[in-house]
Formats: C-alpha cells, sequence, structure tokens
C-alpha cells in the first residue's frame, strides 16, 4: 500500500489509487489499474498531465527554470563539462574517470568514417534540394544496416552491442550530417582527422575547402559544444518521447533515434530554431523594430518563435546561459549581427507585454541558438540538424531505459473515438444502389485493356 492515495468518484462509487513520488518531491496518481477497476481511462490531450514513464536521466523543474542532468545543474555542465563527457554521464549515469573518458573518446573517433558504399547516397542517392533532416534520418537507420549484429530487434542482443552501437551513433550522426551539407554545396566528401575533438572535427568536416584548412577559433569551437551539450537531454519531450514509443516495440536502436530525428524536424520541436531566424530577418527586412510583430503574435495570427514551452513557466535555463553565449561569439567572429539585436528588443518587448506575462511565455533553447549558428557560418537549413547531434546522447539513454525494463510494455495508448457509428452504413448505401462494390471507371478500363488495345489501336 502506498503512503498517500487519491480517490476518485465515479457514479456514487469511490475507487482508490497509490499516489508515487519522484527523488525531488514530484507527485503522480497511478492510474494503471483505472480502466481495470472503474471502465473509464484519462483524456490528456498533448499529454500535459501524464508522465508516460520513471525515469532516472533528466530532471526539469519548470516553474523554478531548473534542469539537471543526472542530478547535475546544467550550468555547471555548461561551465566544468565538454559535450562528450556530458554524453557519458547522460548515457551510464556517472562522470567519466580519465580513463573511462579516453576510452569512450577513442572509441567515438574510431567509428566516425562511414562506409564507403555509404558515400555513394551523396552522389545522386539524394536530390540536391533534400532537406538535411530527411537525410539524417534515413541514413542513421540505413548505418544500422551496415552492424546487422546490432540491429536484430532482440533486446538482449542489442543490448549486447549497446556500448558499440552508442559510440558509433555518437560519431557517425555528425559524419552524415557534415556530408549532408558538403553534398548539398558540392564540395568533396572528406574525413573526419585524429587529432582533434568532438566539436573541432565537425566544423572541420563542415568547412574545409579543398585549398584551405578549416580550424576553428576555440571559442567558435567551445559555443558549438556548448550547443549541443545544452540540447544533451530534455527529458519527455516529442522525439524523445517518440524514440521511447518505437523502443518499446522491441525497434533497435538506429530505427528509434531515426524516428526521432522526424519528431524533431517539426517546427513546434527542434525545427524552431530555423523558424527564429527566419522570423528575426521577416523583421528585419520589413523595416520593422518587432512592435508590429509581438502585436501580430498577440492576436493569434503568428507565433513568437523561440517563446513559450511546455514545462518552463520562467526562463528557459539553457536560453539564458545562450544569450551570454551569444554575445560572445559576437565579438569573437567579430560581427555585429542586427538580428541579435531584434532578438534582444523583441525578448524586451515580450517580457514587459501581459500577454506574454500572463501566459508565462519567455525565450527557450531555440531563441538565441540560431544567432550563434548564424554567426558560425551554419546556414539555417542545418540548425535542426545541430540540435539532431546534440540530442543524440539522451536518445541513446532512453532508448536504453526502455529496452532494459524488466516488463517491457509497448507503449500504446488509448483514445476516445467521436466519429459517428456507423455499422449499418455500407449494407444501406448498397441496398440504395448508390455505390457499387468495384471500381468502375472509364481511366481502369482503358487501362485495364494494356498491350491487346494498344496493338489494336495501332493496327
Ligand atoms: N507566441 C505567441 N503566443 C504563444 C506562444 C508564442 N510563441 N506560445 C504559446 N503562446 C500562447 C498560445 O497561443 C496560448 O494562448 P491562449 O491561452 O490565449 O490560447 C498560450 O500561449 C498557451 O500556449 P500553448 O500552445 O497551449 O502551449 P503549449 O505548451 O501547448 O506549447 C510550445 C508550447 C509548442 C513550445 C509553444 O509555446 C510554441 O508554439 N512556441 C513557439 C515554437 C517554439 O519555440 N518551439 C520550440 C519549443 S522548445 C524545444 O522544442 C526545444
Amino acid at each position: 500500500m502506498a503512503d498517500e492515495m487519491a480517490n476518485i468518484t465515479l457514479n456514487g462509487k469511490t475507487f482508490s489509487f497509490p499516489v508515487h513520488s519522484g527523488t525531488e518531491g514530484e507527485k503522480a496518481i497511478d492510474i494503471s489499474k483505472l480502466r481495470q477497476q472503474t471502465g473509464y481511462i484519462a483524456l490528456d490531450d498533448g499529454f500535459a498531465n501524464t508522465g508516460s514513464c520513471e525515469s532516472k536521466i533528466t530532471y526539469i523543474d519548470g516553474e523554478k527554470g531548473i534542469l539537471c542532468y543526472r542530478g547535475i545543474p546544467i550550468e555547471v555542465l555548461a561551465e566544468n563539462s565538454t559535450f562528450i563527457e556530458t554524453a557519458y554521464l547522460i548515457i551510464y549515469g556517472e562522470l567519466p574517470s580519465r580513463k573511462e573518458m579516453s576510452n569512450f573518446s577513442q572509441k567515438v573517433l574510431r567509428n566516425a568514417s562511414l562506409h564507403e558504399s555509404m558515400l555513394h547516397f551523396f552522389d545522386g542517392g539524394f536530390p540536391f534540394t533534400a532537406h538535411p533532416m530527411a537525410i539524417l534520418s534515413s541514413l542513421l537507420n540505413s548505418v544500422g544496416c551496415y552492424y546487422p549484429q546490432m540491429v536484430t530487434n532482440q533486446r538482449e542482443q542489442d543490448l549486447e552491442h549497446f556500448d558499440d552501437a552508442a559510440a558509433l551513433l555518437l560519431s557517425k550522426v555528425r559524419t552524415i550530417a557534415a556530408m549532408a551539407y558538403r553534398m548539398k554545396n558540392g564540395l568533396p566528401l572528406i574525413y573526419p582527422k585524429r587529432d582533434l575533438g568532438y566539436s573541432q572535427n565537425f566544423l572541420h568536416m563542415m568547412f574545409t575547402e579543398p585549398y584551405h584548412e578549416y580550424y576553428p577559433h576555440d571559442d567558435i569551437t567551445k559555443a558549438l559544444d556548448l550547443i549541443f551539450l545544452l540540447h544533451a537531454d530534455h527529458e519527455q519531450n516529442c522525439s524523445t518521447s517518440t524514440v521511447r514509443m518505437v523502443a518499446s516495440s522491441g525497434a533497435n536502436l538506429f530505427a528509434s533515434v531515426s524516428a526521432g530525428v522526424c519528431a524533431l524536424w517539426g517546427p513546434l520541436h527542434g525545427g524552431a530554431n530555423q523558424r527564429v531566424i527566419q522570423m528575426l530577418q521577416e523583421i528585419h527586412d520589413s523595416g520593422d523594430d518587432g512592435t508590429k510583430f509581438i502585436e501580430e503574435a498577440k492576436a493569434g495570427k503568428t507565433k513568437l518563435m523561440g517563446f513559450g514551452h511546455r514545462l518552463y513557466k520562467t526562463y528557459d535555463p539553457r536560453a539564458k546561459i545562450l544569450r551570454a553565449a551569444a554575445e560572445k561569439v559576437l565579438q569573437v567572429v567579430k560581427l555585429k549581427d542586427p538580428l541579435l539585436d531584434i532578438a534582444q528588443r523583441l525578448e524586451e518587448k515580450a517580457r514587459s507585454d501581459s500577454y506574454f506575462i500572463d501566459r508565462n511565455l519567455y525565450p527557450n533553447v531555440d531563441f538565441y541558438s540560431g544567432i550563434i549558428l548564424k554567426a558560425i557560418g551554419m546556414p539555417t537549413d542545418m540548425f535542426t540538424v545541430m540540435f539532431a547531434i546534440g540530442r543524440m546522447p539522451g536518445w541513446i539513454a532512453h532508448w536504453r531505459e526502455v529496452a532494459e525494463r524488466e516488463k517491457g510494455k509497448i507503449i500504446r495508448p488509448r483514445q476516445i473515438y467521436v466519429g459517428s457509428p456507423r455499422r449499418d452504413y455500407v449494407k444501406m448505401r448498397h441496398r440504395e444502389g448508390e455505390i457499387s462494390s468495384d471500381y468502375e471507371s472509364d481511366d481502369h478500363k482503358s487501362y485495364g485493356g494494356g498491350a491487346s488495345e494498344n496493338a489494336a489501336a495501332k493496327a
């Protein structure tokens, strides 16, 4: 019997359900027996009040603006850690020792290249107009085909190869992303270097040209590494929930993270960072100082992209860190970007406007990350790809949590059907002669005639 119980009274009858508590004091009513006991289900559009699992990876207090990976505040990690070290922490639950870190980094580095036959995908396998998120999702799934021992869809066997698969995905997501960019820009495909760190290697693979080796400024590398770190996990967001849902069917890690990329692509999730820059550019081009745009957002005609969050009802702690980082990066690249001024002006206006105050709408992680990525020289259609690279450790850790569950239930919510009950509808329409049982259009007949009809026509 749980310490605390919640009672629900339906038609005069009271049912009791146990209350669960998290380690940070969060409370949840366990309704897993609700339908069995009452015949009712819970309806929660958008799952805003539904805990889909218990997890040890990330803690968020949206009211207080707290985000912790494995119990450690994001500010501490941003200040003292690197993306790869944080990735290890998220995946394995502990900060690595010096030796563990060295082994992990080596493993990530050794896995950076793609199998040569995968390079054909970048040579006519996709049109130049392909969005890099489509390429990324396809190729993350494809890359698993080269490692059949890791993609058996047998939980125990896939878990046996988990360490290799995790390092491989962390590494190859970056190579695939860079190659997608190079293909689109007609640049020759190049390989990662042994002597460069994770983010430095990525920038090298992105921007080195045939007669110009690109070695990023340390502050640029640090800023990108910070962006990856700040995106590394965010509990049950849309893409992570997608990864967990796919994983719950027993699907392998590669298929699950590939689905995560698709979920991330949407403008209400990871696609927002690309939309923020488009929005700032449009405001700039129209000569608006932000006032008109804010009024349109308040009237529901548009949305202030990079603002608002399902969980944060105060400043997103990641946005606070990135606001400062954006100013620093612009100093390094000696750029005076008018879009940063517009972003800061929009923030000031929104934060003194009752519409935004009453709805607790503050900048989220996407509001300032785009300014940094733009300053680094990243094209806007690669912004969401940067998010995907950063989120990879989180997806990997969540896949593992699902795969290791003892009972291993498939995630399968219910619904309330609100369409028409039409049990006799087909019979009735047939009786009335309004629909026939076969497809009888003229097109079908001539198409069905095929070769003999064409021959007759020629004769
Ligand atoms: N601009 C203007 N109004 C907004 C915004 C916004 N960015 N966000 C929310 N609102 C308004 C809604 O219109 C609604 O108003 P109403 O009460 O008068 O109907 C109210 O605030 C509540 O908003 P919901 O959409 O119900 O909030 P929800 O939690 O469902 O959505 C979301 C959160 C999707 C992030 C939303 O704030 C949004 O669309 N923001 C812009 C897109 C964005 O930046 N996405 C990135 C999210 S962070 C991430 O994925 C990393």
